[in-house]
């Protein structure tokens, strides 16, 4: 490997939510107690990564820096947007218009932005659940509700659409939009072309809007490769596509996003609305890692698969009945745990208080998350095995306790 994974990098006091916020985000109780001081819990909670960024990301800001003017900038030249076409091209052997391509601070604002630029108060979203607990904040804001359609998950922990249960759904004249999250956090499954298909036809037969959010898009499994939605509808107007470096490259922080947004009239409103200025530091890292980033990403992604391997061989040693199925996207493990705690259980805190590991429970999803945890697995194995280790210890604490 050209880069390292395993290093710890020492996180506190950069000010990242996952480590110096986790109180005030994560936990129920800001004050709870832990059973270690609060810099040596470890954070598999927020998506972000414990993992530097690539160098190329480093290299191309230190350089931006070098320049010492940061007044104010967009993208004037195109060079970002082109970027990312070809990484699009590339990957996923698609290529937006660039006409169509706009730059939004983060997915979550562009979410904003899209139902403030699309709904009126009273109309109704739906998502599929277990859903990204942002989806619903940025569907209420609005005065609009969001309507949830349970994903059917089998023994084995696979996942698939309800499409009888959607279909139903759609038929509400009041669902005006449908966010698609593909890949799906947090349950890590990937949409095939025919699921794709299936729930597009269902939108558009009912008028409604698809917005597909495929920030995870870029971390599958290796071996996988991501269909965008919109490359199986190239005629269509009625999907609008939400792309980030941000979550590829453990750039969050950063601020930049890529929305895509073939009609028209929303377009037009967006523009009227969102001057399109950019971070030039935030420019010129995403503009990097689109032209160079590869190799880091495949990198990665064995990395993160080496991980997922590890989980799931620790889940069947120790915890054999716990569902759990290697995702085909995301660096994010969804452990049903259900056969060992007690129903009603808040596992945020109860393994924060008990390992000491950062997680998110269940409850912190849009309904139908459950008995599950969702592990963030972006961390150095080291890291991950200790992690592990402690909330199986926990878990099997619970299960020898009195119900
Ligand atoms: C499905 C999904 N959408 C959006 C985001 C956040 O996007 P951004 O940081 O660009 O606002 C996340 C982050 O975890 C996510 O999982």
């Amino acid at each position: 490997m050209s880069f390292d994974f395993d290093r710890i990098v020492d996180r506190t006091h950069t000010n990242a939510i996952a480590v110096d916020g986790f109180r005030e985000y994560l936990l129920e109780d800001p004050g709870q107690t832990l059973p270690c001081p609060d810099a040596e819990a470890i954070a598999m909670w927020v998506a972000d990564m414990a993992f530097a960024t690539a160098p190329v990301a480093l290299e191309a800001m230190l350089d931006r820096v070098e320049h010492p003017l940061f007044g104010y900038t967009l993208s004037l030249d195109s060079e970002f947007e082109d970027a990312f076409r070809s990484w699009c091209r590339r990957r996923y052997g698609w290529v937006p218009d660039l006409e169509h391509c706009l730059p939004a601070p983060g997915i979550v604002p562009a979410l904003y932005n899209l139902v403030d630029l699309v709904l009126e108060s009273g109309d109704k979203v739906v998502v599929h659940t277990p859903a990204y607990e942002p989806f619903r904040s940025a569907v209420t804001h609005r005065g609009c509700e969001l309507i949830t359609s349970p994903l059917t998950r089998r023994a084995d922990g696979r996942v698939s659409a309800d499409l009888d249960q959607l279909a139903a759904t759609l038929t509400d004249p009041a669902v005006r939009m449908f966010i698609l999250c593909h890949p799906h956090n947090p349950t890590g499954h990937a949409w095939s072309d025919d699921e794709l298909r299936a729930m597009a036809e269902l939108c558009f037969a009912n008028g409604v809007l698809i917005v597909s959010d495929e920030i995870h898009c870029d971390l599958l499994r290796t071996g996988r490769r991501h269909t965008p939605l919109a490359k199986l509808f190239g005629e269509s107007d009625q999907i609008v596509t939400c792309m980030s470096s941000s979550k590829t490259f453990n750039l969050a922080g950063l601020g930049l996003a890529n929305v895509i947004i073939p009609n028209d009239e929303i377009r037009a409103r967006w523009q009227d609305r969102h001057f399109p200025m950019v971070n030039p530091i935030s420019l010129a890292a995403a503009t990097a890692v689109f032209a160079r980033g590869d190799e880091w990403l495949e990198e990665l992604k064995s990395y993160l698969d080496a991980n997922f391997a590890l989980v799931d061989q620790m889940l069947v040693d120790r915890l054999p009945a716990s569902v759990f199925r290697v995702p085909d996207a995301t660096y994010l493990a969804w452990i049903d745990l259900g056969a060992y705690v007690p129903t009603g259980l808040n596992l945020t805190s109860y393994f924060a208080q008990r390992s000491g590991v950062l997680l998110e429970g269940g409850e912190k999803f849009v309904a139908d998350g459950g008995d599950c945890i969702r592990l963030n697995l972006a961390c150095p194995r080291s890291q991950l095995e200790e992690a592990l280790t402690g909330i199986i210890d926990a878990t099997l604490a619970l299960a020898h306790e009195p119900r």
